[in-house]
C-alpha cells in the first residue's frame, strides 16, 4: 500500500561535533509528515538546520537517532541515488562549460538512459520551465532567473515523487524572486509532486506553500497553514517571527473553552473573549499578541468599549502604509495603517505627541505563553 506521506521524519536527531570541539545538535528531534503532493516549507533563520534536514531526506548525510521514511520505507542508510528524491540547490551548481542542454541531460546520461529517451525527457524538461529554444546557451548567456529554471528542469527531469529545494530563489532580486515563486507554485500544482522547500523568507513561504514548519534552533516551534501560522501562533517566538506582534503582559483572570479573560496593566483594563492557542489557568501571567494592522487609531476622546488613551511617538511614511509607533501607559505598541486615500498635506498624518485612542478588538488579539 502506498503511504499518505512522502517523506517522513520521526524523532530525527542530526549531531555533528564542531570544529571548535563542541557537539551540537543541528536538527533536535524534529517529526514531520509530509503528504503527498503538498507544497511544504522549512522556514527559520540562518543556522536553524534547514539545510541539514534536506540533506538528510535526500540522503547525503544520515540522522544520529531517528529515521528518514520516503513513502512510508525507512531510509537507513540508503544512497541519494536510490531515493526518489532530487534536489535544487542554494547555488544552482551548474556546470558552467556545458550548455542548457548538457546541464539538464546529464544525470539521465549518467545512468545510461538511451539518446532518444533523453531527448524526450529533456526536451519535456525545458518545456515545463519555458526555457525551450535556449538549448544551446551556457549558463552565463542566461539571465539569473533563467539559470534557476534550468536547475530546477535539472532536477525534475528525473522524474523524482519528491523535488527538495534549498532556497533556490535566494540569489535573485525581489520583482523576480516574486515572479519566480508564482511560477514554481504552478508547476508544482501542475505536476502535482511533493515539494519540500526552505527559505528563510517568510513571506515567500507564505506565498508559496500549504503548509509551513517554522524552524528555531533545530527544533519545529510549529507546523501548519499559512493561516495557522500567522493567525494563531503557537507561542511568543513564532508571533515575532512571522509577522509582527506587539506584545503586552498581562495575568489571566478567567477562563472558558477556548478564551480568556486578561488583566493588562498597561491598559489599567480586563480584555475578555481573547483567544488562546494553549491551556491556562486563572492567575497564570501571560503576554498578548496584537498585530499592527489590527489596531485601529482613534479619536482620542471615543468612548468607547476596547479604546485606550495613547500618544503618538512618530511615524512614518512608507508609502504603501504608515507605521505609529504610540506610547501606551509606557508600553509601546506599533500601528500599521493602510494608506488607502492619497494625501500630500503634512497636517493629515500624525504628530510627534499627538493624544490618539487605540482600539483593541480582543477577538484580534491572542493569549500565549510568557515564556518563548
Ligand atoms: N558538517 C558540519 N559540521 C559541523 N557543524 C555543521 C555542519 N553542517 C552544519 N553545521 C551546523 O549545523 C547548524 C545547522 O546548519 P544548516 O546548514 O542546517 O542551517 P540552515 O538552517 O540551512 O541555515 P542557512 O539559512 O544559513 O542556510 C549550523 O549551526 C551549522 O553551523
Ligand atoms: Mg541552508
Amino acid at each position: 500500500m502506498q503511504s499518505e506521506f512522502a517523506v517522513e521524519l520521526r524523532d530525527v536527531v542530526k549531531q555533528f561535533v564542531t570544529p571548535e570541539g563542541n557537539l551540537l545538535n543541528a536538527v533536535d528531534h524534529v517529526t514531520m509528515q509530509i503528504k503527498n503532493g503538498e507544497f511544504f516549507s522549512m522556514l527559520g533563520s540562518s543556522g536553524c538546520g534547514k539545510t541539514t534536514s534536506l540533506r538528510m531526506i535526500a540522503g547525503f548525510e544520515w540522522p544520529t537517532e531517528g529515521e528518514v521514511y520516503i513513502e512510508g520505507k525507512p531510509m537507513g542508510h540508503t544512497p541519494p541515488f536510490q531515493r526518489k528524491v532530487n534536489t535544487v540547490f542554494q547555488n544552482y551548481a551548474l556546470f558552467q562549460h556545458m550548455t542548457v542542454y548538457q546541464n539538464v541531460a546529464f544525470g539521465l546520461e549518467m545512468e545510461g538512459a538511451d539518446k532518444n529517451e533523453i531527448e524526450k525527457r529533456v526536451k519535456r524538461a525545458l518545456e515545463m520551465v519555458q526555457l525551450t529554444g535556449m538549448e544551446r546557451r551556457k549558463p552565463r548567456q542566461l539571465s539569473g532567473g533563467q539559470q534557476q529554471r534550468v536547475a530546477v528542469a535539472r532536477a525534475l527531469v528525473k522524474l523524482p515523487d519528491v523535488l527538495l529545494l534549498d532556497e533556490p530563489l535566494g540569489a535573485l532580486d525581489l520583482k523576480l524572486r516574486k515572479e519566480m515563486q508564482l511560477e514554481l507554485k504552478a508547476l508544482q500544482q501542475e505536476l502535482g509532486i511533493t515539494f519540500i522547500y526552505v527559505t528563510h523568507d517568510q513571506e515567500e513561504a507564505l506565498t508559496m506553500s500549504d503548509r509551513i514548519a517554522v524552524m528555531s534552533k533545530g527544533k519545529v516551534m510549529q507546523m501548519g497553514t499559512p493561516v495557522e501560522i500567522y493567525e494563531r501562533p503557537a507561542n511568543r517566538f513564532v508571533a515575532d517571527f512571522i509577522g509582527e506582534s506587539n506584545f503586552l503582559e498581562g495575568k489571566i483572570k478567567s477562563v472558558s473553552a477556548d478564551e480568556a479573560s486578561v488583566f493588562v496593566p498597561a491598559l489599567n483594563a480586563e480584555l475578555s473573549g481573547v483567544p488562546m492557542s494553549k491551556d491556562f489557568v486563572n492567575g497564570e501571567e501571560v503576554v498578548i499578541s496584537i498585530r499592527p494592522e489590527k489596531i485601529r487609531i482613534v479619536d482620542a476622546d471615543a468612548e468607547k468599549d476596547g479604546v485606550f488613551r495613547a500618544k503618538v511617538i512618530n511615524s512614518i511614511y512608507i508609502g504603501s502604509d504608515t507605521h505609529v509607533f504610540l506610547d501606551c501607559n509606557g508600553v509601546r505598541l506599533k500601528v500599521m495603517e493602510q494608506n488607502h486615500i492619497s494625501r500630500l498635506d503634512p497636517h493629515s498624518f500624525y504628530h510627534k505627541d499627538q493624544a490618539v485612542g487605540v482600539y483593541l478588538i480582543p477577538e484580534n488579539t491572542l493569549v500565549l505563553k510568557k515564556e518563548a
